[in-house]
C-alpha cells in the first residue's frame, strides 16, 4: 500500500508506530521498500555516510536531487521525504518556495524536510500554500552544528524545554504534517508527541515519539566514524562486506575467481582460424 501523508496522521491516530530510514541510492531504497518501511528520508547526512564529510553543511541542492531522483526510482509505496539543505531554505520564504519546489519537482519526492522552529515558520507555511508537504526537525538540527558548539542532546533546561515545546506547536500550526525530533530526552519528546496532533519520528528521542528513523548505515554498522548512543546495529553489514571484499581479493590473486560458470563460450573453430 502507498504511503502518504494522510497514511502517516492516520497512523498517529490508530496509535500504530511509523518507521522511517534513510536512503540514498536506488538499490537500497528498493530493498528499503520491499522490507514494507513506511517512509525514507533522503537525508542531508549524505554529506556524512556518502560523502564524507564532518558536517551536512556543504550539502547542495544538487546533491539533494542526484541522490534523491535514485531513491524515488526504488521506492515503490515509501513515503519519500527529501531534506533542504543548509541555505536552500533560511535564506528566505523565497528561496524556500523555489527550492522546494525544485526538489519535489525534479527527484519526484512526496514532501521535503527542513530544520528549524519558529524562525522557519514562514519558510514552511510559504511551501505548504504551494502544495508540498513539510516534515519540520528539532531538536539536534544538525545544520545548526556550528551554532551548537558540538553534537548535544538538546532541550535539557527548562529555557530550553519550553522553547523545543513551542517550537514544535508552531511548526504544526505553520502546516507542517510530521516533526523529525532529534536528540531529546525521552520522556520531553514524549510529551512534546502528546502536544501535537501530527505525528512525530524520533531519533534520539526515545519510544515516546510516534515514529522512528535512522540513518541506514547506522543501523546495519556500515559507518564506523562515529556511533551515537541512540543507534540500535540491526546487523553487522559492514564486517560482512569488509569480509566479502577480502575474500574477492583472494580468489581473485589465487585464481579461483572467475571459474567456469562466471565465463561466455564461444566455439572452438572459430578460436582455431584465429591461430
Ligand atoms: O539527514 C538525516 O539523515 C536526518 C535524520 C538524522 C533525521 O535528518
Amino acid at each position: 500500500m502507498k504511503n502518504t501523508v494522510t497514511t502517516y496522521q492516520q497512523m498517529k491516530d490508530n496509535h500504530e508506530k511509523i518507521t522511517m530510514l534513510t536512503a540514498y541510492d536506488y538499490s537500497t531504497a528498493k530493498l528499503i521498500d520491499e522490507a514494507g518501511i513506511n517512509s525514507i528520508l533522503v537525508g542531508d547526512s549524505l554529506g556524512n555516510v556518502m560523502l564524507g564529510y564532518d558536517t551536512t553543511i556543504a550539502v547542495t541542492m544538487e546533491d539533494m536531487i542526484h541522490h534523491g531522483k535514485a531513491v524515488c526510482r526504488g521506492a515503490k509505496n515509501a513515503l519519500v521525504v527529501v531534506d533542504m539543505p543548509f541555505m536552500s531554505y533560511q535564506t528566505s520564504v523565497y528561496d524556500a518556495v523555489v527550492n522546494a519546489g525544485r526538489l519535489m519537482k525534479e527527484t519526484g519526492c512526496a514532501a521535503v524536510k527542513l530544520e528549524g522552529g519558529k524562525v522557519v515558520c514562514p519558510q514552511i507555511k510559504a511551501i505548504v500554500d504551494a502544495s508540498i508537504p513539510v516534515c519540520a526537525h528539532l531538536g539536534l538540527t544538525p545544520q545548526s552544528i556550528n551554532a551548537f558548539g558540538g553534537f548535544k542532546v538538546q532541550g535539557k533546561s527548562l529555557e530550553a524545554a519550553q522553547k523545543l515545546i513551542e517550537d514544535a506547536k508552531a511548526v504544526e500550526e505553520a502546516g507542517a504534517f510530521a516533526i523529525v525530533l532529534e536528540c531529546v530526552p525521552e520522556k520531553l519528546a514524549k510529551m512534546i508527541s502528546e502536544a501535537v496532533h501530527v505525528p512525530t519520528i524520533g531519533i534520539g528521542a526515545g519510544a515516546g515519539c510516534d515514529g522512528q528513523v535512522l540513518v541506514y548505515q547506522d543501523m546495519l554498522a556500515m559507518f564506523s566514524d562515529f556511533k551515537p548512543k541512540f543507534v540500535r546495529q540491526f546487523a553487522n553489514v559492514g564486517e560482512i562486506m569488509k569480509q566479502a571484499f577480502k575474500d574477492y581479493d583472494v580468489a581473485v590473486k589465487d585464481g579461483s575467481f572467475p571459474a567456469a560458470e562466471h565465463c561466455y563460450k564461444i566455439d572452438d573453430d572459430v578460436i582455431e582460424k584465429l591461430y
